[in-house]
């Protein structure tokens, strides 16, 4: 399927790897042109390279590479700096760490905010209004599925994406809905990742099984046996972003292999 967007310009966070870089790669392939954005310069710099093979195959005119911290107001700076008009943009940037509640002062809290909740929120108050007035854009969140099934120990996660779901599910619906744009989030479940590895040699270690069993254990849970790709993220992200979804706003697109239980 032609997702129609090809020539638009994405803006995509946390994309030197894991699901940020797939959303890149399914949005270059499609043509569009990307602004990626991660902490790490050499990582980042590898992912351009392969960004830029992509594009070279799809015909996207360019591939550009902000290292830069999101979470920060110079790091947003520096994006818009390039002064690109975003059609486009995914937000994303890691996730909280683990832990128990009784353990997290208010700095930590304010921390989670300040990338799960307030970054997001930054970067649609900064592009909305200009995707609005050229009747067009897309923004797609990258969130958690535990949005909808709480992780105990992630209640730092649990609590800011949740403010930013509350935000969204209200933006989404204002005037912008009538001009082309789109706000969606997309919920991930369990994907092969660095941040997953991380997370699993975490309880590995607390639990003393080896990285291995905690690793298989983890996939029997889920219905479909297997942990998602990157790619196969990206491309739901890219449909997201596509002329095809223009009438679907405001809504939580969970992909996690079936493992959330329930009927809605
Ligand atoms: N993988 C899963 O199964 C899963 C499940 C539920 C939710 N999630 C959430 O989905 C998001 C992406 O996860 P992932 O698995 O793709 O993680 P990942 O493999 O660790 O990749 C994270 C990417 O974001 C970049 N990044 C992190 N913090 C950043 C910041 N402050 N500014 C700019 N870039 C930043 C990283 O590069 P640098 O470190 O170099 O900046 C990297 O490119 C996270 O919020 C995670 O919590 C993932």
């Amino acid at each position: 399927m032609d997702l129609g967007i090809a020539g638009k310009t994405a803006l995509v966070c946390g994309a030197s790897k894991g699901l940020g870089y797939g959303c890149a790669e399914a949005l270059v392939r499609e043509g569009v042109n990307v602004v990626i954005v991660a902490r790490g310069a050499e990582a980042l710099e590898a992912a351009a390279k392969k960004l830029t093979e992509a594009a070279g195959a799809s015909g996207a005119p360019f591939v550009k590479h902000v290292a830069a911290d999101i979470t920060t107001e110079a790091g947003r700076a520096a994006v818009f700096a390039l002064g690109h008009d975003f059609d486009i943009v995914v937000t994303n940037a890691g996730g909280p760490p683990p832990g128990d509640f009784r353990n997290w002062d208010r700095e930590a809290w304010i921390k989670a905010v300040d990338a799960n909740m307030l970054t997001p929120i930054e970067l649609i108050k900064a592009t909305v209004d200009g995707m609005a007035k050229r009747g067009f854009g897309r923004i797609v969140n990258i969130t958690s599925s535990s949005v909808k099934s709480p992780i105990d120990i992630l209640g730092l996660s649990n609590g800011a994406r949740s403010g930013l779901t509350g935000f969204v599910a209200g933006v989404a619906r204002t005037a912008i809905a009538a001009q082309g744009v789109t706000i969606n989030n997309l919920l991930p479940g369990s994907f092969d990742t660095d941040r997953l590895k991380g997370t699993m040699a975490g309880t590995a270690q607390k639990t003393g099984q080896d990285f291995d069993t905690v690793w298989e254990a983890r996939k029997k849970n889920i219905p479909a046996k297997r942990f998602g790709t990157p790619a196969e993220f990206g491309a739901i992200c890219a449909f997201l972003c596509s002329m095809q979804a223009g009438y679907m706003t405001g809504q939580n697109v969970l992909a996690d292999g079936g493992a959330y239980p329930g009927t809605y």
